[in-house]
């Protein structure tokens, strides 16, 4: 939960930063394309006003601008300037920032000197604007489809001195360069809209699988220490109770030989009598406490076993023909994978077989009536090579508060007629002596698996 919380977390903040990323890498991408075509378009123009001035006008017709016969001068060249393609107005300023023609006679020797722009031209910078048409534009933009224009600003300079005369005010539509423009400011932003998602999906994987391998890596780690905790406890227990059974064990083996010359020394007497029958509920009652003692030796290590190399898939299928026909009268479903490459383990058989023995009974004690139970093995090379084989049921489950007891010797939850708690310990113990390892999982209502891991043979 806290782990999704935090997913969200950063997927809010790299959406967002993601987002603001694209605005401005394509928003500083169109702006700087823009500038620099409007600019170009701009010194293009300015170079050729500058040529056409420099034949048309004179520093002298500006001495005397606003009289009549130099206002046809000035008109003759506006005419010629907006004949041009794209040009639609011209503006024509002398020195002081007045304006000494124009088509719209009214502002005709009017000072313009607060135009920022114009006092940049008249102090001998070109300038270069984009607009928008305005009102009085309505004409053009009927033309020309397209309410954006350049405003060019260009200074007419002296042939010899170099001084400023006068400036010229033009209004282009460039079109093709307004087209271009867009063109370019479409791809840069699909460019950057895509980048933007690439790495959005990026970051948000490689974020997402950290989380993943860090909460792998939590798990594993808990489960290593859960099971530390537990190896300690069992070795105590075990310790405590392997003297305890050694202790019993040898007059427990009095006791056992002793009723047993007794019940011989009683054979042929008639069966019937009381001193007979109270003997031989003895015996099997010590014969039941002896085999509680060697599963305790079982568990805890002290028992000697033969080991030989074996096939586990032999040992499961031995294991499962035991069980099959008990298991079918209660319509328990069995399903197999076993890895035929399952290399060799080195171990005894008869104590092999208990451990499955032992899960297969749990595991039928879990899921009752028409349940399922799967047997899978396989090898592991991690750390190994190990042979895994997985005991999986679809039962009851085991709740948690209880897990981490279920391998401890005399822990059942069962009734005392049907378990001792022994099973699970006992095949603690036994896998623990084969250098190998007994894990389990279990999701209440779902069901478990036992997983047994054994070395394979070198
Ligand atoms: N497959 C399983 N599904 C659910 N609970 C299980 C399963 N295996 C073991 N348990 C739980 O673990 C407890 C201990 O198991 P264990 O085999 O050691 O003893 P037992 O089965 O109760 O008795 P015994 O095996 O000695 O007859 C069980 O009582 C049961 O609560
Ligand atoms: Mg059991």
């Amino acid at each position: 939960m806290e782990r999704l919380n935090l997913f969200h977390k950063f997927l809010l903040i790299l959406s967002l930063s993601t987002l603001l990323g694209i605005v401005a890498l394509a928003g500083t991408i169109s702006y700087l394309l823009k500038k620099n075509l409007v600019e170009e378009e701009g010194q293009d123009t300015a170079s050729l006003m500058r040529v056409l001035s420099g034949s048309d006008l004179s520093p002298e017709m500006f001495a005397q601008a606003l009289r009549q016969g130099e206002g046809v001068a000035f008109a003759r060249f506006a005419d010629r300037i907006k004949g041009m393609p794209e040009v639609f107005r011209v503006k024509i300023y002398d020195k002081a920032g007045t304006l000494v023609w124009s088509d719209e006679e009214r502002l005709v020797g009017k000072n313009f000197t607060d135009n920022l722009e114009l006092k940049e031209a008249l102090g001998g910078k070109v300038q270069v604007a984009m607009g928008l048409l305005k009102r009085e534009h309505i004409y053009e933009s009927d033309r020309y489809n397209e309410n954006r224009l350049i405003e060019v600003y260009v200074p007419l300079l002296h042939p010899d001195s170099g001084e400023v005369y006068g400036a010229l005010e033009i209004y282009k539509h460039p079109v093709s360069h307004f087209a271009l423009m867009d063109r370019m400011r479409r791809a840069v932003w699909v460019i950057s809209l895509t980048l933007g998602i690439l790495l959005f999906a990026s970051c948000s994987w490689l974020f997402w699988n950290a989380l993943k391998q860090q909460k792998k890596l939590d798990a594993e780690k808990g489960l290593m220490q859960a099971q530390l905790i537990q190896a300690e406890k069992l070795a105590t227990i075990g310790a405590m109770l392997a003297g305890l059974a050694h202790e019993i064990n040898n007059p427990l083996n009095i006791i056992w030989n002793k009723v047993r010359l007794m019940l011989k020394d009683l054979q042929g007497v008639n069966p019937g009598i009381e001193l007979v029958q109270d003997l031989r509920v003895i015996d099997s009652n010590i014969s039941r406490i002896g085999g509680i003692i060697r599963n305790l030796l079982a568990f805890s290590r002290k028992s000697n076993f033969d080991s030989v190399p074996l096939n586990l898939n032999t040992v499961i299928s031995e294991s499962l023909l035991l069980v099959e026909k008990p298991f079918a009268r209660m319509n328990i479903v069995f399903d197999q994978a076993l890895d035929l490459s399952l290399p060799q383990i080195l171990g005894d058989p008869n104590q092999i077989q208990q451990v499955l023995l032992n899960l297969l009974s749990n595991a039928r004690d879990a899921v009752q009536e028409g349940g399922k139970i799967s047997i899978r093995t396989y090898v592991l090379k991690h750390g190994g090579p190990w042979v895994v084989a997985e005991v999986r049921d679809s039962g009851h489950g085991i709740p948690p508060e209880i897990i981490g007891r279920i391998f401890d010797p005399f822990f059942t939850t069962k009734g005392s007629h049907e378990g001792v708690g022994l099973g699970l310990a006992v095949s603690y113990g036994i896998v623990n002596s084969h250098g190998g390892s007994i894990q389990v999982e279990s999701r209440p209502g779902q069901g478990t698996v036992f997983t047994l891991r054994f070395p394979a043979r070198a």
